[in-house]
């Protein structure tokens, strides 16, 4: 079932159909070479039908995995950088209670789940190897080449803290490991540490991988229902699959973007009212930026939350360079139950608003904003999503990751590489390596 659509009502002033059958040539052109195989990095199209390629075995290992973590620790902490951790903290976010970390194990039911190895901060390493000293831990490792230095040094002091607290052999059925099949030095530590090993398909690049056990062993530990989210991809990639820019709402969005980026509306910003979002939005700007941005070319993806960010990049958006599009994500079911209380007094003047729920407030906040935007020169594409549930989010991921794989070949360039991430850190290398 179709649980998201989306409104092109607000972008539709800003292009004309002449401009959007223009572009229409260039995205159905993207869609063959997909189809067939025929585009840049064609070897890493492995993305497109993962949902149908998961097997029933590989499901059984991520949930037999995912109940003995549970059984084990207290915190589990998932290690990795980029693609290797966004997908999975963005859905885990999405539905998790706001509070969880800071709930009871009873109320919680899945042990505490950090995100390590996502920077090369010491300080969060030294306040995280402290706050785990006296407590249960497991750890996932997810690195596809194995080799990038932030997850491998968190994953150093971790395993050195684990071996110290449980031997090597109890250590060793506590580290999880998600790599390459074949190459890198974290599949050759695994291969012979023997620790259970989920394996990220060949031919599916690391900002691609949120439905391999890159995302779902973490969202299993957590208790979300990643079958689910798979259902909801299957469906989106058959929906999203028509070679048709008018009935295809994932094709029309990208012919849209591409037209305001040719207009010089060289930002876009993915927007959504709910913060619960703030890391989908990383994972979505991830998706994009390393896709999208390389041979000088690319929109810059950017990410807010509203009505918080109102306050601060709402003046930009409103009055600054009108450069920028906005992409807005709105749940239509309000899932929080909460209304404002009335009082006796009205000592704050709010009574107006006593009884009504806080969603309907936001509501006409986001209503207000887009008609402020829209008509302050910033075309709006509204995704409704029917309800916020993992079939729906299923949907959501995969419109963006064929949006982006489509739009990447209809700006000319690779969407599956990414060759400039490289030059950081050959610099650091080169540094380390001096040891100055
Ligand atoms: O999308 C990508 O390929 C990157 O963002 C990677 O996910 C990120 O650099 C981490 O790489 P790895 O999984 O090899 O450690």
């Amino acid at each position: 079932m179709q649980g998201l659509s989306l409104d092109f009502k607000g972008v539709e002033p800003f292009v004309s159909n002449e401009e959007l059958e223009l572009m229409k040539e260039a995205v159905l052109e993207a869609h063959d070479k997909l189809e067939n195989k025929t585009g840049l990095g064609r070897n890493m199209l492995g993305w497109l039908d993962l949902p149908d390629k998961i097997t029933e075995e590989e499901i059984e290992h991520i949930k037999q995995s995912a109940k003995r973590i549970q059984n084990q620790a207290d915190v589990f902490i998932v290690v990795g950088i980029g693609g290797s951790y966004l997908g999975a903290k963005a859905v885990i976010d999405l539905f998790e209670n706001t509070f969880s970390n800071m709930l009871p194990l009873s109320e919680r039911k899945h042990p505490q789940i950090i995100f390590a190895g996502n920077s090369l901060s010491g300080k969060y390493l030294r306040n995280l190897i402290e706050y785990i000293q006296d407590k249960d831990v497991a750890i996932n490792v997810i690195s596809k080449s194995g080799t990038t230095l932030e997850p491998a040094i968190a994953f150093r002091m971790l395993r050195v803290f684990l071996e110290q607290k449980y031997g090597i052999t109890g250590a060793a059925e506590r580290i999880y490991v998600t790599t390459d099949g074949y190459n890198g030095l974290l599949k050759d530590i695994a291969t012979k540490e023997e620790y259970d090993t989920f394996t990220i398909p060949e031919d599916v690049g690391g900002r691609y991988s949120v439905l391999t056990p890159v995302g779902l062993l973490p969202m299993a530990v957590a208790n979300i229902n990643f079958e689910d989210i798979i259902d909801g991809a299957m469906f989106a990639s058959r929906l999203f699959n028509e070679r048709s820019i008018e009935s295809n709402d994932c094709y029309k969005y990208v012919a849209y973007r591409n037209v305001l980026y040719k207009k010089g509306k060289d930002i876009e910003i993915l927007a959504s009212y709910e913060p619960s979002f703030r890391y989908f939005i990383e994972w979505f700007k991830q998706l994009f930026a390393e896709s999208e941005g390389k041979d000088s070319k690319g929109i810059y993806v950017a990410g807010n939350i509203f009505t918080t960010d109102l306050h601060s990049m709402g003046q930009m958006i409103q009055e600054g360079r009108r450069n920028i599009f906005e992409t807005v994500i709105n749940i239509n079911l309000d899932r929080s139950f909460i209304s404002l209380p009335s009082t006796e007094d009205d000592q704050d003047g709010l009574n107006y608003l006593a009884d009504k729920p806080i969603d309907y407030i936001n509501k006409q906040a986001f209503l207000g904003t887009v008609k402020a935007h829209i008509d302050g020169g910033v075309p709006n594409t509204i995704i409704n999503l029917d309800d916020l549930n993992e079939y729906n989010v299923g949907q959501l991921i995969y419109f963006f990751e064929k949006a982006c794989a489509v739009s990447g070949y209809v700006l000319g360039v690779n969407p599956f590489n990414q060759p400039g991430v490289e030059a950081y850190k050959k610099n650091m290398m080169e540094l380390l390596k001096k040891g100055e």
